[in-house]
């Protein structure tokens, strides 16, 4: 049933290539992307006033994904919540207004309730869903189901690739029926991601460095993720990932934040994930590696390959192919995953099933 790995999570790493490619295919027509399936039309994408991404956990970092995107392309505000924070805080929701609510089991109480919520304010809900069926899908006005297939491991993993992968898909569709993009650069962005699944196999080519990488962060108390715009919402999903089946301690900061307070917790020998694959941040989120090589940090990059940095600032680079960098947390997420898997295995501990945790969390 592992289909020959020792683990489910490992085997749902390696499944991603096909579920991006079996999520993305039937909604790529005549290379543009198409999601008319649930009703959304060209003339409703470019009436939204504004977008709310609802979710929970993994879920939720796929949609701050989905919003630096969205927000970039398509130019419509769109706010990322947290659904346990989003149902109490009386968000200003009008019936112009569209809820996406990202969730892989489709039973999350949280995201369901903000689900009821967005209906109580008279707004449409689309949700990604991986659960055919599930609850989340039946109540929403329209569902654009995520084919991933079951994922076992209670640590999403090929989940958050397919969610991305829509939350592309969407962007690049409103982007063009807002006409702040042409057809042909549609077309372009649509070709490019329907590359991804290849190319995210070739990512997997970083897989023994990742295991020997874990292998430095076994007795590590604590570490730090930092990064900028997309790599931030990276840094987030890889921190969440390595502390959840590791229970090795582990923030996630902007990388900007540092000096706000953050930075006094870096000692001799406390690793720092640098995520730095974003063009024009690349020198910024350096110059924080910097400074926590300077206070002693064992310092990890996750770069595009071919990245250089200065000596004696990157203890290990782990390197990824390049691509547009709007797509690149497609191949960013690959290495985090590794790090997360590997540092646990090497722990000795459950994998698939971390302690205290439900695969899917239907109390609030
Ligand atoms: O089923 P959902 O996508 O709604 O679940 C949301 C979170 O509970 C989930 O992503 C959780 O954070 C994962 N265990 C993280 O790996």
């Amino acid at each position: 049933e592992k289909g020959g790995y020792e683990h489910f999570m490992l085997k749902e790493i390696h499944e991603q290539p096909n579920a991006v490619k079996t999520t993305i295919t039937p909604r790529i027509v005549n290379g543009m992307p198409d999601l008319s399936e649930c009703g959304l039309t060209l003339e409703a994408l470019k009436n939204y006033r504004k977008l709310f991404i609802v979710a929970c956990g993994t879920a939720m970092h796929a949609g701050m994904v989905g919003k630096y995107v969205i927000e970039k392309l398509a130019r419509t505000e769109v706010t990322v919540d947290i659904a346990s924070e989003f149902r109490y805080r009386d968000p200003i929701i009008t019936p112009e207004d569209l809820v996406i609510v990202v969730s892989q089991s489709g039973e999350t109480a949280d995201t369901k309730a903000a689900l009821h919520l967005a209906h109580d304010k008279g707004a449409k809900v689309l949700s990604v869903v991986n659960v055919k069926g599930s609850s989340i899908a039946r109540e929403s006005d329209m569902v654009l189901y995520t084919h991933a297939g079951p994922e076992i491991s209670v640590a999403s993993t090929k989940a958050f690739s397919v969610q991305m992968s829509v939350m592309y898909l969407l962007a690049f569709e409103m982007a063009y029926a807002k006409g702040h993009i042409d057809e042909n650069e549609c077309k372009r962005l649509t070709a490019k991601l329907a590359e991804i699944p290849d190319i995210i196999e070739k990512t997997m080519e970083c897989e023994k460095k990742c295991k020997y990488v874990s292998s430095k962060l076994i007795t590590a108390q604590s570490l730090l993720y930092i990064g900028r715009g997309l790599d931030y919402a990276l840094s987030m999903e890889g921190s969440l990932k390595l502390k959840e089946i590791s229970y090795i301690h582990s923030e996630s900061y902007a990388a900007g934040e540092l000096k706000h307070g953050t930075i006094s917790l870096v000692e001799d020998g406390m690793p720092v994930i640098g995520v730095a694959t974003q063009t024009e941040l690349l020198e910024k989120t350096v110059s924080n590696i910097v400074e926590v090589k300077s206070r002693g940090a064992f310092t990890i990059a996750v770069c595009k390959e071919g990245t250089e940095f200065s000596e004696g600032v990157i203890d290990e680079a782990i390197e990824v192919p390049a691509m547009e960098d709007v797509l690149m947390p497609m191949l960013t997420v690959i290495p985090l995953q590794l790090i997360a898997y590997y540092t646990t295995v090497l722990k000795g501990l459950n994998v698939d099933k971390p302690r205290n945790l439900a695969k899917s969390v239907t109390v609030e």
